[in-house]
């Protein structure tokens, strides 16, 4: 069932779990995500970066591709179609085609700047039902081999861009996209309680979940983190279980050339992965 991520997420806030959200690149991915939702009576996100959805090849072909999947696998558990860090065209491109939910990332432009733009964004999504998602802070990571550190938020700021009736708010925690580097530091938890206390009941978004140590996630959630984002791990898994269907030289027995029986193993890793996650993230049976 197609939702905004408001009403799910507050939820999730309130009962300290989180609910994923997890990138899709295809439809195998797509599938797999909202085949274990409904498994495990789960809310869900289904992340969409701007680069996944020129993949795809449009934005209509996703939002049809999932409205698609929800109907015909009859997804009963609330599903949100959320655009990952859209840039403001693209922010205003996915609500005119049919997601229910979008982040609009301003977190590089200059701080009033960031503000005019969500500002403009919350109106026009909030006029048609969809829920938003802003940034403040950058969540670093790895770009042609320089590591950025993560940037950390401005309580002031959030809080400023949280009075525009966001929906959820991402906060630069020192927090980063792809695999961690070995000298990371960590989570500033000092910083995720300042952001807590100066923006009040406001469900946080936890950026790069991948490879973060689960003491620091659970410290995340229990500090009122209730959205975290998961995309490389379901990307690391794919790919190995398709590595090893070819070094096993399955591909070359019978019909194992056939593109289903070749994407099965991924879509199977993905499947258990995003299990994993739901388990860990205590958002099991939220949706009962
Ligand atoms: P990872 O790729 O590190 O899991 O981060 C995903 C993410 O934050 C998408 O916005």
């Amino acid at each position: 069932m197609l939702v905004n991520a408001s009403e799910f997420l507050k939820k999730a806030y309130e009962g300290k779990y989180a609910v994923g959200q997890f990138n899709i690149n295809n439809l195998e991915w797509t599938k797999a995500i909202l085949e274990v939702a409904e498994e495990k009576k789960s809310a869900v996100i289904l992340g969409v970066s701007e680069g996944a959805m020129k993949y795809m090849g449009g934005f209509d072909v996703v939002v049809g591709m999932v409205r698609g999947l929800d109907k015909d696998l009859k997804i009963t558990v609330p599903v949100a179609l959320h655009l990952d860090h859209g840039t403001y065209q693209g922010a205003k491109d996915a609500i005119e085609a049919g997601f229910t939910s979008i982040m609009f990332d301003g977190s590089s432009l200059p701080i009033e700047e960031n503000i005019e733009k969500t500002k403009e964004i919350v109106a026009l999504a909030h006029s048609k039902g969809i829920s938003v998602e802003a940034e403040v802070g950058g969540i670093g990571g790895e770009e042609d081999g320089v590591v950025g550190e993560g940037e950390l938020a401005d309580p002031k700021e959030a809080k400023q861009v949280v009075d525009l009736s966001v929906d959820f708010l991402a906060a630069g925690i020192g927090n980063i996209h792809g695999v961690y580097p070995e000298n990371w530091k960590g989570l500033n938890f000092d910083r995720l309680s300042q952001i807590r206390e100066a923006i009040g009941d406001v469900p946080m978004v936890l950026h790069g979940g991948t490879g973060i140590p689960e003491e620091q996630i659970k410290k995340a959630i229990e500090r009122g983190v209730s959205k975290i984002n998961i995309n490389t791990e379901c990307q690391i898994v794919f790919t190995s279980a398709t590595r090893e269907y070819f070094e096993n030289g399955k591909d070359k027995e019978k019909k194992g050339f056939d593109p289903r029986k070749v994407l099965k193993p991924g879509y199977e890793a993905i499947k258990d992965k995003v299990r994993e996650k739901i388990d860990f993230f205590g958002s099991e049976n939220s949706a009962n």
